[in-house]
C-alpha cells in the first residue's frame, strides 16, 4: 500500500515534469491531478521527498536543510531569469501566505535555483526582493553539484535549452512544484503554479493542522 501510493506521487511529479517554461497543454487538468494527488501523498506521511542538502544563500551564507527546521517551509525550485512560470509560482505562493496571515508568516518560503551558472549570490540578492514574491523570501544556489544533489532529493528534474543562435540565453525546462514541509523538513504536499493563492492557503491549513 504504502509502496503504490509513494510510486503513484513520484509518477505524478513525473507526469508534470518539465510542464514549466514551455507551452504545455492541459494545464488545467494537471491543476485537478495535483489536488486528488496531493492528498493522497500526505494520507501515509511515506512519500519519499526532501531530504540533505548544502547550498548558499543569497547573502553568501552557507544553509543545509537542517538551517530551516523549527518552521514550516514552501520550496519552489527554479530559475530567476524564467520569465513566466517561475514568477507566477512565486506571486501565488505568495498570495497563498499573505491569505493566511499570521500563520502564512510562519512559513518560510524558499526559492531553489536549477541553473547556478546563472544564479549567482550577486543575481539572488535583488532577485528575493521582488515586489509581488514572499516576504522573507530566500533563495539558495551552489554549484552544480550541490544543486543537483538537492533536486535528486526532491525528485527535480530541468533540462537547458539552447537555441543556437543565442546561447547565452538558454531557458530551462523544469518542474514546477511548490513543496510544503513541516517544522521538522517533513513533506506534507504540494502545489504548482496553475493553483489558486486561495486553494495553497486553505490546504496548507488543513496540510499543517494534522
Ligand atoms: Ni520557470
Amino acid at each position: 500500500m504504502r509502496v503504490a501510493t509513494t510510486l503513484s506521487s513520484l509518477a505524478f511529479i513525473s507526469a508534470i515534469t518539465l510542464a514549466a517554461c514551455q507551452p504545455a497543454e492541459n494545464k488545467s487538468e494537471v491543476s485537478e491531478t495535483s489536488v486528488a494527488r496531493s492528498g493522497q501523498v500526505t494520507s501515509t506521511g511515506q512519500a519519499q521527498i526532501g531530504g540533505a542538502y548544502t547550498l548558499v544563500n543569497e547573502k553568501g551564507e552557507t544553509v543545509t536543510n537542517e538551517t530551516f527546521l523549527g518552521a514550516p517551509q514552501m520550496i519552489y525550485f527554479g530559475f530567476a531569469y524564467c520569465p513566466d512560470v517561475c514568477p507566477m509560482a512565486l506571486q501565488k505562493m505568495a498570495a497563498g501566505l499573505e491569505i493566511m496571515g499570521e500563520d502564512g508568516a510562519d512559513i518560510q518560503p524558499i526559492f531553489i535555483t536549477v541553473d547556478p551558472e546563472r544564479d549567482t549570490v550577486e543575481s539572488l540578492a535583488p532577485y528575493v526582493t521582488a515586489n509581488s514574491f514572499p516576504d522573507g523570501l530566500t533563495a539558495l544556489t551552489g554549484t552544480r553539484e550541490q544543486v543537483d544533489q538537492a533536486m535528486d532529493a526532491y525528485k527535480v528534474t530541468a533540462i537547458k535549452v539552447v537555441d543556437p543562435d543565442y546561447p547565452e540565453d538558454y531557458t530551462m525546462d523544469h518542474s514546477s512544484i511548490i513543496y510544503l514541509l513541516d517544522d521538522k523538513g517533513q513533506f506534507l504536499g504540494l502545489f504548482t503554479h496553475q493553483d489558486s493563492p486561495e486553494r495553497i492557503a486553505t490546504n496548507t491549513k488543513a496540510y499543517l493542522r494534522r
